[in-house]
């Protein structure tokens, strides 16, 4: 079995009848909502909250039943990828470009969980270019101003055109190769006008389920 899939499946034995849970996007956390929707099947009760129309799509294909963001009191769990994790489980997401929503997700959850192959566990983060989500309007400018700022962005193209996010903005990455301070960069980008969100997820994820070559292993 895949290292991913290892852990994206492991995570659904944290999922409890009745939760609202919140659905991750990307490769990893797919095998988990492919696992929810047998489960499902089966007789578990859940409503899930998508992070993107691709997990939205993916939910429906499995009769996992979907409800609105804004229709629920909280999210009990939210289980979702990430493309790189720290040992204190400090991350970066977005490589999928649902960082955005993902963080809107996370940020309404009681617990996060985060699904991932061993090659995601990193010394320090930043080797992973830094997605930042920008608004289309006068994105060359943000990115001038990340240029001055020695971030190394980029503007990220698919077909030649610049891919758009589910909520209709631009990807920009960060190459920054190591980020010294994360919470230091985390605040000066949160700063910048032009900059809706940025993929530093600093003290969201409760525990982290990390496959490998002997099996997943679990940390908190
Ligand atoms: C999408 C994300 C994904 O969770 C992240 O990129 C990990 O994806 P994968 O499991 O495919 O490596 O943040 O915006």
């Amino acid at each position: 079995m895949l290292k991913k899939q290892l852990a994206g499946e492991k995570a659904v034995e944290f999922i409890e009848d009745g939760m609202v849970i919140g659905l991750g996007s990307g490769s990893t956390v797919f095998y988990t909502i492919q696992k929810i929707g047998e489960l499902v099947g089966q007789g578990l009760r859940i409503q899930g909250v998508s992070t993107s129309r691709e997990t939205t799509l993916l939910a429906q294909s499995l009769n996992i039943p979907l409800v609105s963001i804004d229709s629920v009191n909280e999210i009990d769990l939210t289980i979702d990828g990430a493309d790189e994790v720290d040992r204190n489980l400090q991350g970066i997401k977005g490589g999928g470009g649902a960082l955005l929503y993902e963080k809107i997700v996370a940020s309404a959850s009681r617990k996060i969980i985060w699904v991932v192959d061993a090659s995601k566990m990193v010394e320090s983060l930043g080797k992973f270019p830094l997605p930042i989500e920008v608004v289309p309007f006068g994105h060359k400018q943000v990115i001038k101003k990340m240029e001055l700022e020695d971030c190394q962005p980029i503007l990220r193209v698919k077909n030649g055109s610049p891919v758009q996010t589910d909520g209709g903005h631009y990807i920009v990455d960060l190459h920054m190769n190591k980020i010294e301070h994360p919470q230091k960069l985390e605040e000066k980008l949160q700063n910048k006008t032009g900059i809706v969100e940025n993929g530093l997820f600093l003290n969201y994820a409760h525990q982290v389920i990390i496959g490998g070559q002997e099996g997943v292993k679990i940390k908190t």
